[in-house]
């Protein structure tokens, strides 16, 4: 059997295609040992466009102010012990300029939806980066805004965009966000995010209430058909003002089994190994980058507000998690072969 399922994933590395049913088949059953031979494989691919490198990218949580209502989510609208924050445009610029020093050449503003970052208001953070530090990348996660703003926020000069698209399937979204987000929405900002000429990132939760094997096997399917330029995964965590505060959290295995697949199916992808990844596992940063992930992002908030941004609960934002710990992370990392640069770290497609 498991012989059949390594032949698949074979045929996954030359061809970067299978069918949803074939992908089915990979993830309905596998064992460690598929797990190592899966690994293996995309680490050697990974090898083969970005060597042994690592790309950081230091992540600036912007602000913990959504108006949106995820289930999931410990930020949402409906969390009222949540203590809301917002940095400006001097908080957001002294951030950069400590993670330049620490050798961060992507910056990533992350936050909620909220209506304090206009296009105005972004448009001058963003110019003053670029004025700043040339030589560096910006990269926006700040949710869906309309095809305008993406337009205006790319002209202004910011280099890529993150939206998970949470799930593939439109079902499976429903279950997991109010009535009024829709995911053909959320579809429609990742093409109009492309269209405005952003390197564009996607992903989804491993484990995610109601998700089935059927919903992660057309994840994979979504990859394929989207070769995001990168993709975020990570296990879904609970938070206990959250509606799934009793929900299972995902598997770290499992998330270090669907990192090797997204790496064989799309080699160049820039693939995070994420801070849910790292706090669901005692080593799941590791894990993930020897199973073909080839980024970390580093928490830069200021460090007044780290523990604010709380997605999920014990999200980790000390040791590994924090910029200011990158020398110890270089040389973990080294010891385990792979090397942290300095680097803007651009898709190489
Ligand atoms: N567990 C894991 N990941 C989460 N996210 C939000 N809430 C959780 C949670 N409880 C992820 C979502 C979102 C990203 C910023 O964080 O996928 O897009």
């Amino acid at each position: 059997m498991t012989e059949n399922r390594k032949a698949l994933i074979d045929k996954l590395s030359k061809t970067h295609s299978l069918s949803a049913a074939e992908y089915l088949r990979l993830l309905s059953d596998y064992d460690e040992d598929l797990i190592k031979y899966a690994a293996a494989l995309a680490d050697k691919v990974r090898r083969e466009i970005y060597g042994n490198k690592i790309f950081i990218r230091g992540l600036i949580e912007v602000s913990n102010i959504c108006k949106n209502d995820c289930y999931y989510c410990g930020i949402r609208a409906g969390n009222k012990d949540c203590e809301r924050y917002r940095l400006n445009e001097s908080d957001i610029l002294d951030c950069c300029r400590h993670g330049y020093g620490l050798g961060f050449r992507t910056f990533v503003l992350q936050g909620g939806e909220d209506a304090g970052f206009s296009d105005e208001v972004l448009i001058s953070i963003i110019k003053n980066i670029k004025k700043e530090y040339p030589d560096c990348a910006v990269t926006l996660s700040l949710g869906e805004r309309s095809e305008e703003s993406y337009k205006r926020l790319k002209t202004a000069g910011a280099d890529r965009y993150l939206l998970r698209h949470e799930t593939a399937n439109p079902e499976h979204y429903k279950k997991l966000h109010p009535e009024n987000m829709s995911h053909e929405n959320r579809l429609e900002c990742l093409k109009n995010l492309r269209n405005a000429g952003f390197q564009v990132g996607c992903g989804f939760m491993v484990g995610s209430p109601y998700q089935t094997t059927e919903d992660l096997a057309l994840e994979l399917k979504f990859i394929e058909e989207f070769r995001p330029d990168m993709c975020g995964i990570g296990p879904f965590i609970p938070h206990k003002n959250t509606p799934f505060r009793d929900m299972p959290k995902g598997s770290p295995a499992l998330t270090c089994y669907l990192l090797s697949l997204i790496r064989i199916i799309y080699p160049p992808v820039l693939l995070p190994a994420t801070t849910a990844l790292g706090t669901a596992a005692e080593d799941g940063r590791e894990m993930g980058i020897k199973s073909g992930a080839n980024v970390i992002m580093p928490n830069l908030s200021p460090k007044d507000v780290r523990k604010k941004y709380e997605l999920y609960n014990n999200k980790l934002y000390t040791g590994a998690e924090s910029a200011e710990e990158i020398e110890g992370l270089k040389a973990k990392f080294l010891s385990i072969g792979y090397e942290i640069v300095t680097d803007r770290g651009d898709i190489n497609k």
